[in-house]
């Protein structure tokens, strides 16, 4: 389960529906996911896109994605500074930011147009839809370990657009989950 935090308002969701409707409120998908027991940690790509064939035609055909993979990242990924520094800056995409976390956790800050800034920790089960054009950033926890399913409409479109507000600047990336709390890195780009 997500765990939604409100940091300007000292406040913490952890209730499915009211994570669910607070996160409608500034535009976020969210959802839970069943996760078969048979998704092992050594499964391959095309094993894990195999076993949520259903889901991912799904939301393929809500969300008009026409491409699925599955993004693996840990300790051990070469360049994983640079990959994830590229993402904690306060950012948007010309297209939806869809992720299913199957293991692992990530936090997403979200700072909507209308409505209070919002960090998201998601983890194994929680789906996530930031659309096209919401600034955001993404930080890992503490382990530094994920591994989601990513659907695009156009990966050309998922670039990041830097809005260099500074704003990311002033929010610590802290997983409040299970054995995880660690600070953003001191040094940033
Ligand atoms: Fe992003």
């Amino acid at each position: 389960m997500a765990i939604v935090r409100v940091p300007n308002e000292d406040r913490t969701l952890r209730d499915k529906e009211e994570i669910t409707d607070f996160l409608a409120g500034i535009g976020i998908g969210y959802e839970r996911w069943h996760l078969p027991e048979a998704v092992g940690d050594d499964a391959s790509t095309e094993e894990i896109l195999a076993m949520y064939s259903e889901q991912i035609e799904n939301l393929k055909q809500r969300g008009g994605y026409v491409t699925a993979d599955v993004i693996d990242v840990s300790p051990a990924t070469p360049n994983l500074d640079a990959m994830l520094a590229k993402f904690s800056r306060e950012h948007w995409h010309e297209e939806d930011e869809v992720r299913f976390t199957l293991r692992g956790r990530g936090l997403f800050h979200i700072h909507p147009r209308q409505g209070p800034l919002t960090a998201i920790e998601v983890e194994s089960g929680d789906l996530i839809c930031v659309p096209r054009g919401t600034w955001h950033w993404f930080d890992l926890c503490g382990d530094r370990t994920i591994q989601a399913i990513r659907l695009f409409q156009d990966q050309s479109g998922w670039t990041p657009h830097y809005t260099d507000s500074g704003i990311d600047r002033g929010y610590q990336s802290v997983c409040l989950g299970p054995s995880y709390v660690r600070s953003r890195p001191a040094i940033r780009p």
